[in-house]
């Protein structure tokens, strides 16, 4: 016999603080697009494009450290690039330890801690592995963020976290008349981080791409042409000052 659940309290009084004007965003995501293009364009291989990529993560974790931005979420790798062929997806997934071979250090010495939201054990062992060692060698730094969205998608992390709360209502881990959004939140893979405030995403692109559907909720979007690998300092730090001309409502006035 089923019951019928009610609604959660959603008339919330309190006043949220909408006057952000002039306020440098906490959390920026990035849907980092258009490496592919990038390679054509110049008549080489896509997998040129993704090499290159890297260099603009570094110039972008570094302008991001700057900016006093807490929390950077890139988007790496899909559940949906699964689709590409085998060697581009290779390639990509091998990034990750290239680039922690050679920025490491320097994050590090920036105060830069590594973490990563996503299905991380389905990801290929010299992945994990060099993902791994860099969030163990950072787990105490407490300056940026840097979160890699790697194998990340929105809807295998909400299906997820239900199947989660339905077998902690199982258990009598959890009342199902205390979930709302909050206690919903604390079940997908960013748990313990504030939704982002900026969402830019590069390459022309004006879509989701199963990116964080639950935390875009009130975001800021920009929407930038650049293909990813040309993106630059410049480039973020118009993103984060257009942010900052924003008023934010979240549904007041
Ligand atoms: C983004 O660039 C990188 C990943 C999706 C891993 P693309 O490879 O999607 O580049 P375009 O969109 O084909 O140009
Ligand atoms: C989104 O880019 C995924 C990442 C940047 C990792 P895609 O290139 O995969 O998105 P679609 O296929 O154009 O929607
Ligand atoms: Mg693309």
């Amino acid at each position: 016999m089923s019951r019928k659940i009610p609604f959660f309290n959603t008339k919330k009084t309190k006043e949220i603080e909408t006057e952000t004007e002039g306020i440098a965003p906490k959390h920026v995501a990035i849907i980092m697009d258009g490496n592919g293009r990038w390679a054509q364009k110049r008549g080489l291989p896509r997998i040129a494009g993704h090499k290159e990529g890297v260099t603009a993560v570094n110039k972008i974790v570094k302008e991001a450290v700057k900016s006093n931005v807490k929390i950077l979420t890139l988007y790496t790798f899909s559940t949906e690039n699964w689709k590409r062929p085998k060697s581009e997806i290779d390639f990509i997934l091998r990034l990750p330890k290239e680039f922690l071979h050679i920025y490491l250090p320097e994050l590090i010495s920036n105060n830069v801690r590594i973490d990563t939201i996503g299905d991380f054990d389905a990801l290929p062992d010299y992945t994990k592995d060099a993902v791994q060692y860099a969030v163990d060698k950072t787990k105490n730094n407490d300056g940026l963020l840097l979160n890699f969205a790697l194998n990340y998608g929105s809807r295998l992390e909400i299906v997820h976290a239900v199947k989660q709360i339905i077998n902690d209502i199982d258990e009598s881990k959890l009342l199902i008349d205390s979930l709302d959004d909050n206690q919903f939140s604390k079940y997908l893979f960013t748990n313990g981080l504030s939704d982002p405030d900026l969402l830019i995403r590069t390459g022309g692109e004006q879509r989701l791409s199963n990116f964080m559907l639950w935390q875009l909720a009130y975001t800021e979007f920009c929407f930038s042409d650049v293909l990813w690998p040309d993106f630059n300092e410049t480039n973020f730090k118009n993103a984060i000052e257009d942010y900052k001309q924003r008023k934010r409502r979240y549904g007041g006035i």
